[in-house]
């Protein structure tokens, strides 16, 4: 469930016809429903469809927001071809209702909403917040917010770009995404959310994928593991073809990254050039029927894809929600990651091998949705022998990126461990080589020395380099290389906020942030500095130098607070009777005008 601050909620109509021959005027939410591709084989008349597509978008009003619902492989490769004057704003991914089991791979999860607009500027819409959801051990929200709960929102957190809380099912109309669109851009600049439902015109052909013909040959790059210090395609220039189990690829995104020696923030079209070449010699030196993977944005992906479509067999596109929740109005909180095979995928080797250890184990399985995280609940769901896990499906929504900083080195993106435990245990067998051409700070090559895999680490930087080596020397002295580093150095942050110097603080910052809550409840609005000097019982300078900003000073009066205990029914935060009457409403007259059978639709409101 969801709620959306100050929207006026969009009406949905049905527009009959191909979206070819409609036409559109005034500025609203058009919403094209295509089929679930499952191969790009499928699409009837690829070049046809893309052009419809795109002359679709050039038509719509110029402040539109244009939603496009179907698959990831669809997704991708249309977004290559998107003409200029369209702008990917979101990558959307929303879980399937069926989701459609592989043999040997991973479960596909999740379809494609694309969210594109003819405006540059960033996406309109309205503030929208996700319910929270309670674990059904315990009865406490999901997620443990600690000392936090006078900061968050007493429904739920933000929305972020990946809808787990509703689903989508290909064969019946997607009520719940409708209902999503019509709140989450309910501006005052729109009436309608119109839908085009192209799922008859555009029906998938049963036309099979023919991968590439690669002869099984392998060759052997080493018999030990290395560090390499030093560009990545001169490095892998020196690889033999085929001769790599595994590559994986976290590369500078472009996007102004304090790198210690990597200007990352170059000419976009440059960057992919220079992303062609690794990738090509990634692809060279991978083994017939092995995976490339390469972590990135959605929309950094689609023009990895674009490449890789043209030298490798595509074979996953995994969703992973790294953010522990979404910060900011803008809900861009996943990563993708690419996974490409060259010829024939062999089976996931975690899938085909007849055991795996307790330490690939515990990484290749995730908790089942909505079971809390709280120690001593998994403790008590072990001990009454609670089936509360399953095999990772290809979206990962329980490894968050690390934000503590004893828990990293000095480099501004490492990757949290588990992320790639989970990696290496699904695409890798014990002794296989694994190759990182962007090592960082080493969590590649660690884990993989951890999990017994041999590894080839690449990195440009001496002194990542250097930090690297040092962890691996820990890690074999018996030290964890990944323990809590409480040295109280600063260490090296993307976020552009400075640090506060540690202090010990005589009041705690809760205390002072409900101080100003108080305060503002008092006086009918969020105070400034010298309201909260002239108020509070506390010294002004407490303030000033405990908080980065004024914002994160009045940040509890911004908001309700929350409790993590599940309330009552009658006392859990409903949407308005009359919004919830109109979702109603608007479900059963879709049922009616269309032929649609299923009531599906109904039950999900
Ligand atoms: C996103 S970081 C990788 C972080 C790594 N996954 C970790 O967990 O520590 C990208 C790394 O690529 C390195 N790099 C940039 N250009 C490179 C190049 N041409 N060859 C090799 N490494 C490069 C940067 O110095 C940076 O450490």
């Amino acid at each position: 469930m969801h709620s959306s601050e100050n929207a006026t909620s969009l009406k949905d109509r049905n527009i009959k016809g191909n979206i070819a021959e409609v036409k559109t005027t005034s500025a609203n939410v058009e919403f094209v429903i295509l089929p679930y591709y499952k191969t790009l084989e499928e699409i009837p008349d690829k070049n046809n469809l893309f052009n419809q597509l795109n002359d679709f978008i050039s038509r719509t009003n110029e402040h539109s927001t244009i939603a496009i619902l179907t698959s990831s492989i669809f997704a991708s490769d249309f977004c290559t071809q998107l003409k200029n004057d369209a702008h990917l704003k979101l990558w959307i991914a929303v879980k399937l209702t069926n989701p459609i089991e592989r043999k040997n791979y991973l479960t596909e999860r999740h379809s494609a909403l694309l969210i594109i607009t003819r405006y540059k500027e960033s996406l309109n819409h309205t503030k929208t917040r996700i319910g929270y959801t309670y674990c059904p051990y315990c009865d406490k929200t999901t997620k443990d917010y600690g000392g936090k709960k006078h900061l968050y929102h007493e429904f739920g957190t933000l929305m972020s770009d990946v809808w787990r809380d509703i689903t989508v099912d290909f064969e019946s109309y997607p009520s719940e995404v409708v209902n999503r669109l019509c709140d989450l851009f309910g501006l005052p600049q729109y009436k309608f959310v119109n839908v085009y439902d192209q799922r008859e015109f555009y029906k998938p052909t049963n036309k099979k994928h023919s991968f590439r013909n690669i002869p099984e040959t392998e060759n052997i790059f080493s018999e030990k593991s290395r560090l390499l210090n030093g560009d990545c395609i001169a490095q892998l220039k020196k690889i033999p073809d085929n001769s790599i189990d595994f590559c994986f690829a976290d590369p500078p995104y472009n996007l102004n990254k304090k790198y210690e020696s990597w200007n990352d923030g170059i000419n976009i079209q440059k960057y992919f050039e220079w992303c062609d070449q690794w990738l090509s010699e990634l692809a060279r030196v991978l083994k017939p029927g092995r995976t490339l993977a390469v972590l990135n944005i959605p929309q950094w992906c689609v023009r990895h894809f674009k490449h890789l479509n043209t030298i490798l067999d595509y074979q996953d596109w995994i969703v992973w929600e790294g953010l522990s929740m979404p910060v900011r109005m803008i809900m861009p909180s996943h990563y993708s990651i690419l996974c490409f095979s060259k010829g024939k995928p062999k089976p996931l080797p975690a899938l085909a091998r007849n055991q795996n250890t307790p330490f690939e184990k515990k990484a290749i399985e995730t908790q089942l949705e909505n079971y809390c995280i709280r120690a001593n609940c998994i403790t008590l769901r072990k001990r009454l022998k609670i089936n509360d896990s399953e095999i990772a499906s290809n979206i990962w929504w329980d490894i968050h990126r690390l934000k503590h900083n004893s828990r990293r080195v000095d480099h501004p993106c490492q990757l949290p461990p588990m992320f790639m435990y989970r990696l290496i245990s699904l695409f890798t067998n014990e002794n296989e080589f694994v190759l990182d051409p962007f090592n960082g700070a080493g969590t590649t090559t660690l884990t993989a020395q951890q999990l017994n895999r041999k590894y080839v680490g690449i990195e440009l930087s001496e002194y990542y380099h250097n930090i690297t080596s040092q962890r691996h020397n820990e890690l074999s002295s018996g030290l964890n290389p990944f323990r809590k580093i409480n040295d109280e150095k600063p260490k090296a942050k993307n976020s552009r906020v400075e640090r506060l110097k540690k202090q010990k603080y005589e009041v705690s910052k809760k205390v002072l942030q409900l101080e100003i809550k108080n305060i503002s409840k008092q006086l009918g609005h969020i105070p400034t500095k010298d309201e909260v000097t002239r108020h509070s019982k506390f010294p002004i300078e407490y303030f000033e130098n405990y908080f980065i900003s004024w914002g994160e000073a009045t940040a509890a009066a911004r908001t309700t607070g929350m409790s993590e205990a599940k309330k009552a029914d009658n006392e859990i935060y409903q949407l308005p009777g009359i919004q919830l009457s109109f979702i109603m409403e608007r479900t059963k007259s879709y049922l009616k005008k269309s032929d649609i059978k299923s009531k599906t639709a109904l039950k999900n409101v």
